[in-house]
């Protein structure tokens, strides 16, 4: 099974939503996969399809270091190998059974797809932390018009939310959506990160439907 190491660095996610022992569906550039994060901790990344039957492992579960189909329970590790086989529990599964699998990185917060040929780590926002993600039902290109901030890199966009500076994390999704993961000044207060928690929500009303609503 080959890797899907295809795409560059890519913002995936906020570390704090995904905690140990969980997974989430991800949409990356070479198609839907799971994400996931060990009992302990270590992060990987599957593609999100079971070698059985085809059901989606992000809709599966994590046990111990191994995530496992919901389906009939194959259970696969971090490098993509069938481990078990519940039906067949005396057998070791073949090691043609494999899920592809891909790169990803960790910091300030955020998870990054990344390319395991790839020596380049993840940008670095001194002075923020992530607050929120994100979906917008429209290109990032829409969303940057709308911010009217600026490119601080690719798919990277500063600008400001209810007087706050900003940093917004954008990936592309599947039929012209976006995911933005959204950092905030790491001084701010609580209020004001509210306050920039519902600008970002105006910004996203504005953007999918085309009015100039004020969001800074
Ligand atoms: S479809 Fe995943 S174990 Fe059967």
């Amino acid at each position: 099974m080959p890797s899907t190491d295809a795409a560059p660095l890519t913002p995936l996610a906020l570390s704090e939503d995904l905690p140990p022992a969980t997974v989430m569906p991800i949409w990356t550039p070479e198609g839907p996969m799971a994400l996931w994060r060990s009992v302990g901790g270590t992060l990987s990344l599957a593609a999100d399809r079971c070698p059985h039957r085809g059901m989606r492992l992000s809709h599966g579960f994590v046990r111990g270091e191994a995530l496992s189909c919901i389906y009939h329970g194959w259970s696969y590790d971090q490098g993509g190998r069938c481990l078990r086989i519940p039906a067949h529990p005396d057998l070791e599964p073949p090691a043609s059974i494999r899920v592809a699998t891909g790169s990803v990185l960790e910091a300030g917060g955020v998870i990054w797809r990344a390319r395991a040929d790839d020596p380049s780590l993840p940008p670095d926002f001194p002075g923020f932390v992530p607050l929120r993600s994100l979906s917008f039902a429209v290109s990032r290109d829409v969303i940057s018009r709308t911010l009217g901030g600026e490119s601080a890199g690719p798919g990277i966009l500063k600008g400001t939310l209810a007087g706050s500076a900003v940093i917004l994390l954008c990936a592309e999704q599947a039929e012209g959506t976006s995911l933005i993961h959204l950092l905030a000044p790491a001084d701010a207060t609580l209020d004001q990160r509210i306050a920039v928690s519902r600008a970002a929500e105006t910004l996203r009303r504005a953007a999918e439907t085309g009015t100039t609503e004020a969001a800074a």
